[in-house]
This record gives structure tokens, C-alpha cells and sequence, in this order.
């Protein structure tokens, strides 16, 4: 275990929460329905957002069999207004899982906890400790801002090792008798003294002689948290449009990737598109195909950049030789040697030399 000064860290913080907690509905029940309820509600939800819900859940539904028993449609018209509408549908998958696998008994345990649907690691704790009084530690945004200020942790909270490095110091804090004070209490330190940016009070905390960000004023700086890059998804549908042994090929124009190299005749979308839907959407297409052999339709290729994601399917198709066809800008026939020597992207080649075999 690592080693760290623990300066009765859990007596001082439950001292505090005892006397600065606020009245949330949840905290005044061990039954782990609501405990639950309670949680999935506030995923990603601020309290004063979620305590409407809660108590509207806890109204109409007020047993997990109740919830259970519901229709679909009424869970999600509850649920209306607070957004990310999986969690309303898993939340009514998750009661009937419990009634019909567990007898409508909560799992009593982190472990068989962990197995319900919806219930990762930081629900699984959070029901254990606030229920059973199971000693594990929660960890959450809150958790992670106060162990790193306090403790001066340096460790991203972004990063692949994060949630190690902090769950160390977070069971070692935890007294195995007071799991739920203490797990409500640092979630509650976190949200209402400990807060993000730069708390104005750190002078009067109870912990600003132990602090090492109090210390070194790095409040605004603990917890470090890299930047995830936000990845954009892209469906590209690629026609390879073959006639008398000539090949359409298009040269990229416009900023985006690959400009100035060749593909084909591209349809994209933000999502995955069937062939029927595409060719509803592009008359020109639809006439081709319709006076076309298709060839081959490829599996997918996913081509991964730093800002995107690629995903695209090809279509081969071999036109009649006496179609007229109609090239659209920028596109132009070329024979497969042309094909060859012109400048291509990685996902073009992979395709052309993979699937098609038209190169080798
Ligand atoms: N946010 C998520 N769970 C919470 C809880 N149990 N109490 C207060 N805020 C929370």
C-alpha cells in the first residue's frame, strides 16, 4: 500500500459533513432500490436538477417491482426532461433483471452488484457503502479533485492508470467500520468546500494545514486533466464505378483529408448508411446501379486520424458498356495502370489491393 500521512483524514471530514451536509432524500434511506434510483438519476445530473425526478420515481414506482412492472413508455415520459434517455430504458431493464433473476432483492455486495446492467464500478460502491455499509470507496469527480489537491497527486485523471492510482488512495483513507459517512462525505467535501477552479475559502478548511495545492497555490491546477480530443465519426460510402475496363476515379479538392489525392465516387453521412438508402438519396447513383452489375459490396475499413474516425464500405460496380454516363465534376475514367500510378490514401490502397484485387 502506499504510503502517506493520513492525519485522521476520515474522522476530520465526517466531523465536517455532519455538520455541513445537506438534506438530500437519499441520504435518509439504506434501501438500496432508492440508493440506486438515486444514483442513475444524477449521472450526469446536478442534484437540484435530479431531486424532482427523484422523488417522482420514488412516487409512482416505489418498489422495484412497481418500476418492473411498468410499461416502457411511462418510465420514459417520467424521465422526460432530464435527458440521455438509455438510462431511463436501462434503468427499466435493470428492475426487471432484479426481479426476475434476484426476486426483486438487490445484490448485497460490490461484486454481484457490478453485474447489474447500468452499475459500474462508482454505482456498485456508492450502493455498497451507502446500503450495506461494505468498505469501498467511492470514486467519483468530487473524489478525485480532493485526493489530488490534498495529497498533491500529479496523476492525469484522464490517464489509463488514474483510477489505480487514486482507488489506492482512496481505500486507504476508508474506515472499514464507516464506509457510508465516509463515502457520502467526500463526495459532499468535493461538491460544496472542495470545488473546482479556485475555491475562495481554502484559508479556513479543515484541511489547509495538510494541503499540499493550499501549499503551493495550486488549487486551479489539481486535479491535471488532459484534454480527450473530441473524435468525429465519418460513414464514407466509396463506389469504384468500372466500364470497359476504365475506372472513375476523382481528385480531393477542398480542405479536408487527402486533398489532392484520387478516390472514387463518395456518398458520406454522419451515420452507417444501407445501399437502399443511399441510392434514394442520390437519383444519379440510382440510375447508374440500375443500368450496373454489382461486383462486390467490401466489408468495412476503419480508418482512425487524430480529430476522426473513418468508416467506410466500398461498393464495386461494373456499368453496361453502352450506358451513357454522365461524370459529375472532378471525376474522370482512368485505366487501371493510371489507377495505379495516381496518388491515393492509405484506406483507397488498402482496398484496391485487399478486396478488390484490381491492384496487386
Ligand atoms: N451525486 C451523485 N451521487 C450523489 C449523492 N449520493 N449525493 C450527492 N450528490 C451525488
Amino acid at each position: 500500500m502506499t504510503e502517506f500521512p493520513q492525519f485522521h483524514f476520515s474522522q476530520k471530514l465526517t466531523q465536517w459533513y455532519e455538520i455541513h451536509k445537506r438534506d438530500l432524500p437519499w441520504r435518509n434511506t439504506t434501501n438500496p432500490y432508492y440508493i440506486w434510483l438515486s444514483e442513475i438519476i444524477l449521472q450526469q445530473t446536478r442534484v437540484v436538477q435530479g431531486m424532482p425526478y427523484y422523488y417522482k420515481f420514488v412516487e409512482a414506482f416505489p418498489t422495484v417491482f412497481d418500476l418492473a412492472a411498468a410499461d416502457e413508455a411511462e418510465v420514459l415520459r417520467l424521465w422526460q426532461g432530464l435527458g440521455y434517455y438509455s438510462r431511463a430504458r436501462n434503468l427499466h431493464k435493470t428492475a426487471k433483471m432484479v426481479v426476475d433473476e434476484y426476486n426483486g432483492v438487490f445484490p448485497e455486495t460490490y461484486q454481484e452488484l457490478l453485474k447489474l446492467k447500468g452499475v459500474g464500478s462508482y454505482t456498485a460502491a456508492a450502493i455498497a457503502s451507502f446500503s450495506y455499509n461494505e468498505p469501498v470507496a467511492v470514486l467519483d469527480g468530487n473524489v478525485y479533485r480532493v485526493l489530488s489537491r490534498v495529497f498533491g497527486i500529479e496523476t492525469d485523471i484522464a490517464s489509463n492508470e488514474a483510477k489505480k492510482v487514486y482507488s489506492e488512495y482512496a481505500q486507504a483513507l476508508l474506515p472499514t467500520n464507516n464506509a457510508n459517512t465516509h463515502n457520502q462525505a467526500i463526495m459532499e467535501f468535493g461538491a460544496m468546500q472542495c470545488t473546482p477552479g479556485t475555491p475562495s475559502d481554502c484559508m479556513f478548511c479543515i484541511f489547509a494545514n495538510e494541503c499540499v495545492a493550499h501549499a503551493q497555490g495550486r488549487q486551479a491546477v489539481l486535479p491535471i486533466k488532459s484534454k480527450k480530443v473530441k473524435v468525429k465519426e465519418r460513414f464514407f460510402h466509396y463506389f469504384l464505378i468500372e466500364q470497359n475496363d476504365k475506372f472513375v476515379m476523382r481528385k480531393r479538392v477542398g480542405r479536408d483529408v487527402w486533398e489532392g489525392m484520387y478516390d472514387f465516387y463518395l456518398l458520406e453521412s454522419s451515420e452507417s448508411l444501407q445501399l437502399d438508402d443511399l441510392l434514394e438519396q442520390d437519383p444519379w447513383l440510382k440510375e447508374l446501379v440500375s443500368n450496373a452489375l454489382i461486383l462486390n459490396e467490401s466489408g468495412n475499413f476503419t480508418h482512425v486520424l487524430t480529430h476522426q474516425k473513418i468508416q467506410t464500405k466500398f461498393w464495386h460496380i461494373r456499368v453496361n458498356a453502352d450506358f451513357s454516363l454522365n461524370l459529375p465534376e472532378n471525376h474522370a475514367f482512368y485505366n487501371l495502370s493510371e489507377v495505379d500510378d495516381l496518388p491515393k490514401s492509405t484506406l483507397v490502397n488498402n482496398y484496391l489491393t485487399q478486396e478488390s484485387k484490381i491492384l496487386t
